[in-house]
């Protein structure tokens, strides 16, 4: 339900719509990330085609992930100032959820950095099964977002 008395009035329409944009943008990179890992797990160390992936994967980080997280997370919490739902179910649940998706996020960026290094923790199959988390997890802050259930 939009909330047009809140503080942003009817440009909250408009703030909600740039969060869901940004957040389109933020899981595209989400699901991206872990298919480059794949990639990258399948050249040999210190290979010219790794360093490849090394810089598709600092572009990916530098220009699609950091910026939108940021972005959904200033727009996210004008909507939550705006709506004042600091005390409802489903707004608590979603921020528990957003914060283990950014969590998740940060620790890709982390593992992007091991494997620069040469270190490479999780097998393929690891990283596939990975990728279902930010799925699962999308799935289930949208149905809370929109249909509010508590
Ligand atoms: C990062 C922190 C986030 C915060 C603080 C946040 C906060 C909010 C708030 C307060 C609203 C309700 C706006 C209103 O109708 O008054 C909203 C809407 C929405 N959020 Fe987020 N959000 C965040 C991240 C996300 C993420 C990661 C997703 C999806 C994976 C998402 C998906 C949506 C959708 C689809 C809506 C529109 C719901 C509707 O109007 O029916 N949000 N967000």
């Amino acid at each position: 339900m939009a909330d047009l008395t809140g503080f942003l009035g009817v440009t909250m329409l408009w703030v909600k719509a740039a969060h869901v944009i940004f957040v389109i943008f933020l899981m595209a990179g989400l699901f991206m990330m872990p298919r480059f890992f794949v990639y990258h797990h399948q050249c040999a160390i210190g290979s010219d085609e790794e360093a490849k992936w090394i810089d598709r994967e600092d572009r990916l980080r530098r220009i699609i992930l950091n910026p939108s997280l940021i972005i959904v997370w200033i727009l996210g919490l004008a909507l939550a100032f705006n709506g004042g739902y600091w005390s409802e179910g489903w707004f608590h649940i979603k921020l528990a959820l957003v914060l283990a998706l950014s969590g998740y996020h940060g620790w890709m960026i982390g593992y992007g950095k091991k494997l620069k290094k040469g270190i490479r923790p999780l097998s393929e199959k690891q990283l596939r099964l990975l990728n279902e988390v930010p799925g699962v997890a999308a799935a289930i802050i949208v149905i809370l977002a929109v249909v509010r259930p508590f």
